[in-house]
């Protein structure tokens, strides 16, 4: 999904989302600068003060199959990054790991539940049969985005943290 398309929140604000490109890595960077400590913490797990040059690009750079991301833009200003949904896959299993940040001016207004269906669509188009998220047990607007999707999901408790499969082909035979 590399055209621009739009999303409109529950307020009615209408957002511009596309594919992520390489040259996104500085405008990543700046997203996470103006993120709170608590989303921070709740995403990478623990405080992050900047994100790397390294990082930024290796987030930016994707194939569009096996690693995959969602940006949606600031409607008063397309230069700047306001949330990205985006998923890896995970060796040969036909699952993917999931991730998302949202600005804090933009959380709560269905901004990520929408990124993540967008996702979703891709991530069946490209042959990925379940997604992996690491949540935060404090992180309820998560896993009540993830709960909302209304797929199949199981859950279990790892390394500190809730280890959420979602089942993307629910159905389909095994
Ligand atoms: C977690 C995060 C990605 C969610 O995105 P968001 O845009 O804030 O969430 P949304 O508004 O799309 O949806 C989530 C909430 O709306 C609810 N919701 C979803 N669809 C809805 C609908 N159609 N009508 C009413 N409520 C709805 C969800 O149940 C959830 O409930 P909440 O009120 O407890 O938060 C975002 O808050 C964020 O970036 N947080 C910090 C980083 C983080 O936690 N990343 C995830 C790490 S795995």
């Amino acid at each position: 999904m590399n055209d621009l398309a739009a999303l409109a929140l529950r307020d009615g604000t209408c957002v511009p989302v596309r594919g992520i490109r390489a040259d996104d890595a500085a405008a990543l960077q700046r997203l996470v600068e103006r993120s709170s400590e608590r989303s921070i913490h709740l995403r990478f797990f623990g405080p992050l003060r900047e994100l790397s040059e390294e990082s930024a690009r290796h987030f930016a750079d994707v194939d569009g199959e096996a690693r995959f991301a969602l940006v949606a833009l600031d409607p008063d200003d397309p230069d700047e990054i306001v949330a990205v949904v985006r998923y890896e896959r995970e060796g040969e299993t036909g699952g993917a790991e999931y991730a998302a940040l949202v600005e804090d001016r933009f959380q709560g207004r269905g901004l990520g539940i929408g990124l993540t269906r967008r996702l979703i669509e891709a991530a069946r188009e490209n042959g990925i049969g379940r997604l992996h998220a690491m949540v935060l047990r404090e992180n309820t607007g998560m896993l009540n985005l993830l709960r909302s999707l209304d797929l199949p999901e199981r859950k279990h408790w790892r390394d500190g943290a809730e280890h959420i499969e979602i089942d993307l082909q629910p159905g389909a035979a095994a």
